[in-house]
């Protein structure tokens, strides 16, 4: 049989990343991370597509160097539909199009969100796939949901947030502390060194399997404004210990309602995706409830984790195995559904 090649390329938010796989394996896996937001404490959009402009021929010359092969090797170009930013989205997809217009192969476009969850099919050494039926539960700065995954295509959400995203929550919390863009891997680094128990936060009430954050938030500015009343180095002081305390919670609403999900599905494997799912306290956590509560749980490499073209790749080649094609007429989506 002869290997099939798949070139993908991921432009939704403010990460500039392409990826080469043969056969469901990574060749290579590519990201140009944009630094220009940091000063502004969140993603410009405008800044966003410009830098994506500039980064996306240097990002996939070297992701086609890197896995060795050059461009007529390609079967197909895999590229992100949405949801995200349109500016960005739109420098991705005009790519992807005029190279596959101009190789004469297939164009494939596909949902971010599913290739969260799919990225637990990458061929990768001592990473087990999961069976169908399993839970998902994507956790990243856009999204918060739980998801039964019937098949490659077929996925049904059954909980998600009612307001803010998980990864919105550790960033506006990073915020409030001081710390620049995005926060939520500071908050994980500081919370290593911290008593999860010394501020306790409380949980929202949420019908059935759904979530909220907005209220948590409220919460920590509360708390750490009236302490920097009383004493201006409050934060300094107890950095370590307030970022415990902060991802002590987020983590107990994530496992509550998965928890739940377990319960009401009966299916008791649990898959983590998204860029919340590097959180070195979910993994371990969700580690442990192997143990704990007898599942098998699903966690990806680090690499895919946040936004990487290379679970837009594996996508796209489940979309090649099956023949599902799109024209140069598809369009870019801000917000798609699973
Ligand atoms: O999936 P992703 O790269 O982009 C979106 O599609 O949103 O997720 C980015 C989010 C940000 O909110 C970032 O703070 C969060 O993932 N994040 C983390 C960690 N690493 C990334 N949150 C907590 N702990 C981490 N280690
Ligand atoms: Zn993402």
């Amino acid at each position: 049989d002869k290997p099939i090649y798949i070139l993908a390329i991921e432009s939704s938010c403010d990460d500039t990343a392409a990826a080469v796989l043969k056969n469901g394996k990574v060749l290579s896996n590519i990201v140009a991370r944009q630094s220009v937001h940091e000063e502004y404490g969140g993603v410009v959009p405008e800044l966003a597509s410009r830098a994506h402009q500039q980064n996306i021929v240097p990002v996939i010359d070297v992701a086609l160097k890197k896995a060795g092969i050059t461009r007529n090797e390609l079967n197909a170009i895999a590229f992100t539909q949405g949801p995200g930013l349109m500016g960005s989205l739109l420098v991705g997809s005009s790519f992807a199009k005029s190279m596959a217009l101009a190789l004469g192969i297939p164009l494939i476009a596909v949902n971010h969100m599913q290739a969260h969850i799919l990225a637990h099919f990458i061929e990768e050494e001592g990473f087990d796939k999961p069976d169908f039926p399993f839970l998902a539960m994507t956790i990243s700065g856009g999204h918060t949901q739980i998801v039964k995954v019937n098949s490659y295509f077929d996925m049904e959400v059954i909980g998600e947030t009612t307001d803010d995203a998980v990864g919105e929550a550790f960033d506006k919390s990073a915020k409030i502390l001081g710390l620049p863009y995005p926060g939520g891997p500071l908050i994980d680094k500081y919370a290593q060194e911290g008593n999860p128990k010394a501020f306790p936060f409380t949980k929202p009430k949420v019908d059935g399997l759904n979530f909220s954050f907005s209220g948590l938030k409220t919460q920590i500015l509360y708390f750490v404004q009236k302490k920097v009343a009383e004493n201006p180095d409050f934060i300094e002081e107890n950095r370590n210990d307030i970022c415990a305390s902060i991802q002590y919670t987020i983590i107990n609403i994530l496992m509550d309602k998965l928890k739940a999900a377990v319960k009401e599905t009966g299916i008791n494997q649990v898959a983590i995706g998204g860029g919340v799912s590097a959180n070195s306290g979910i993994r371990n956590t969700l580690k442990e409830a192997e143990k704990k509560y007898g599942w098998k749980s699903f966690i990806p490499k680090f690499e895919y984790t946040t936004d990487n073209a290379a679970m837009i790749g594996i996508v796209g080649y489940h979309k090649y195995l099956e023949g599902t094609f799109n024209d140069v007429t598809v369009t870019s989506k801000a917000r798609i559904s699973l």
